[in-house]
């Protein structure tokens, strides 16, 4: 292993890649951790690979295919995976999350890549989940701004903002999930479980 993590992390740091943040990346760990019943996962937004190598270091039976639409992202990621020895089971796949196709199903979904698409994300993977399959999205607070507008000026990010606020209460509300919103960990972290 020649690329640890904690290096990994100081890289993307260093570089400005958004990496989800620390109580966040502990929480879906704890999550997943948890539940030993999750056994293959399917992560929308790669950056570097990082929380790709965090969950699939859990444990030796989980298989993870990750989205990234960043050539240049994509082959660091499959740099680090294949450094940290985690490439027999660690899967980039260099695609717009919303094109990709698969007759796979997965236990959990980790939704971390465009914040305005969570909802086309969601539509677009419903097929390859299960009764019990959790779809786990982060970004719910957006550093605040989601529920205090007031604090940006910038029009794109305002129209983003709008958008996860929308989706977030669309999620509390439908009925096909059991949703539960945790804004204190990380950057607000929605999790739901399909039903049926
Ligand atoms: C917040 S970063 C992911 C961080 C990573 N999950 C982690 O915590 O280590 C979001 C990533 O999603 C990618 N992305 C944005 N839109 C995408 C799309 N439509 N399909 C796939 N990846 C996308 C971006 O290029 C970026 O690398």
């Amino acid at each position: 292993m020649s690329a640890l993590p904690e290096e990994i992390l100081r890289k993307a740091r260093e570089n400005h890649v958004p990496v989800m943040m620390d109580s966040g990346m502990g929480f879906l760990l704890d999550y997943i951790s948890h539940h030993p019943e999750i056994l293959r996962i399917l992560e929308c937004g790669t950056a570097v690979g990082l929380s790709a190598i965090r969950m699939a270091s859990l444990r030796e039976n989980l298989l993870i295919d990750t989205l990234e639409i960043d050539p240049r992202m994509a082959d660091e990621a499959i740099r680090n995976i294949h450094d940290v020895g985690l490439d027999d089971r660690v899967f980039v796949h260099c695609i717009d999350a919303s094109l990709y196709e698969t007759h796979q199903y997965y236990d959990l979904f980790f939704i971390d890549a465009a914040k305005s698409q969570y909802r086309m994300y969601l539509e677009h993977f419903y097929e390859n989940s299960h009764a019990g399959s959790v779809f786990v999205f982060d970004n719910m607070n957006f550093h605040g701004i989601v529920d205090h507008p007031e604090r940006s000026q910038n029009r794109s990010t305002l129209q983003m903002t709008r958008k996860i606020l929308k989706f977030r209460n669309h999620m509390l509300e439908d009925a096909r999930f059991e949703t539960v919103f945790h804004p204190q960990y990380g950057d607000g972290i929605l999790i739901s479980v399909r039903k049926v």
